[in-house]
């Protein structure tokens, strides 16, 4: 009844599923990964170990997480007639489309050695997952701004290996710049899973079918594109943008507070945070942190942060507890990375697959799981017969 998502699948909650991998407290703005807090993962942590937190349950040991960063290294390769299918888009082609068409067309080349019923093959394809998502989405960059696609090098971290696949140009040396990779790999972090979204949402549903994890990844991908959802921090960006100055902050609170205007702050308001998104307050500071290490100012974040003070005072904001969300600040560091903005959501895509084969594994491994399937409150005209055309 209230346009939330949720199915009953046999318990009486309205929850969608029972999940042990992220918890959520909208009120209090607390967010957990296996019981560990966003903030310590973020300041402490590294992608891939987190990573292998989602996906196991705990933190690795150092043998572990070796083996488990060599793992995925060795799966970043992508078969090579995958790069054909680049061919068919159009150069300005949105990333976004191409992320759904090119994760989608991985099926086509494991979806026959893939049972999901089989551990050992769900492994394998969660590993192939997390590590060639990040060179599609550096192939994806460098074919539209037409320059070839560059190989992973196995002697790099995960998140280098992506930022030198996605900026290097052969024919120069490529420098890996520590305090960008520091950076993203944060950036990965405060991005990897969210609890039941609609994105994971999404690729729940879809496996829940049986269908195969590419498959359902793709779907996940399609549905973060919507500025909703992962949409949203390029939509921030561009609005931070056209705000331009803070005089013209008022214009822009003052339409995102008229009903009748369909404008919506972007990267402002949750479903579930009634309070500040905790990622959000990790990236405020990030962007500071980030542009100073980088030497860059860039007038957009005064602009944010202004917006911010602003609407947190407005009694509208605060009525409807609204604050900034994960998208709000991201851009701006994205931005001063060197990254244009139809590329944000396809770097939060790419983060949240490990959330995402994470989700997809604890529901496809659950013997009890059954195949998902929402209901509806009717509204529709009640039963009638049928009155051939010539007496209507
Ligand atoms: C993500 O679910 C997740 O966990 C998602 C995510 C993840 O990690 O997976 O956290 C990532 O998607 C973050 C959200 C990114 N989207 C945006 O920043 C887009 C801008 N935000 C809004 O579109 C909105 O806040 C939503 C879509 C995020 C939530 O919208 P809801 O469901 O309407 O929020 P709500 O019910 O809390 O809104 C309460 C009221 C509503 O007004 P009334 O119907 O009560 O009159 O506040 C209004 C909304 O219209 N409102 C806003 C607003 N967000 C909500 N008004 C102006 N500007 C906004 N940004």
């Amino acid at each position: 009844a209230t346009g939330a998502f949720t199915f009953d699948p046999g318990f009486t909650s309205t929850a969608s599923c029972e999940s042990a991998i992220t918890y959520i407290d909208g009120d209090e703005g607390v967010l957990l990964h296996r019981g560990y807090p966003i903030e310590q993962l973020a300041e402490q942590s590294s992608f891939m170990e987190v990573s292998y937190l989602l996906l196991n349950g705990e933190l690795p040991s150092k043998g572990e997480l070796e083996k488990f960063s060599n793992t995925i290294t060795r799966h970043t390769m992508v078969h090579e007639q995958l790069a054909q299918f680049f061919r068919g888009f159009r150069r300005d082609a949105h990333p976004m489309a191409i992320m759904c068409g090119v994760v989608g067309a991985l099926s086509a080349f494991y979806h026959d050695s893939t049972d999901i019923n089989d551990p050992q093959q769900r492994l394998i394809a969660s590993h192939r997952l997390i590590a060639k998502i990040p060179t599609i989405a550096a192939m994806a960059y460098q074919y539209s701004v037409g320059r070839p696609f560059v190989f992973p090098k196995n002697d790099l971290s995960y998140t280098a290996n992506f930022m030198r696949m996605t900026f290097a140009n052969p024919a120069e040396e490529y420098e890996v710049d520590p305090i960008v990779v520091d950076a993203m790999d944060k950036i990965f972090i405060l991005h990897a899973d969210h609890e039941q979204n609609a994105s994971t949402s999404t690729v729940r549903l879809a496996g829940s079918s049986g269908a195969n994890p590419f498959a359902c990844i793709a779907a996940g991908i399609a549905c973060l594109w919507g500025p909703a959802h992962g949409g949203a921090n390029e939509a921030a960006l561009n609005m931070l943008r056209e705000i331009g100055t803070p005089d013209r902050i008022p214009e822009f609170i003052a339409r995102a507070k008229n009903k009748d205007d369909p404008f919506r702050l972007m990267g402002f308001g949750h479903r579930v945070y009634k309070n500040f998104d905790p990622r959000a307050k990790v990236l405020s500071k990030a962007a500071t942190e980030v542009l100073d290490k980088l030497g860059k100012n860039d007038p957009v974040l005064d602009t944010a942060r202004e917006l911010e003070q602003i609407a947190l005072k407005d009694p509208y904001f605060i009525d409807k507890k609204l604050y900034p969300n994960v998208d709000f600040y991201s851009g701006v560091i994205l931005s001063a990375i060197g990254f244009p903005t139809n590329m944000f959501t396809v770097l939060f895509a790419l983060a949240r697959t490990v959330g995402w084969v994470a989700q997809w594994n604890e529901m496809i491994s659950d013997p009890g799981q059954k195949i998902g399937r929402p209901r509806q409150l009717y509204t529709g005209a009640t039963q009638r017969d049928y009155v051939p055309v010539d007496k209507r």
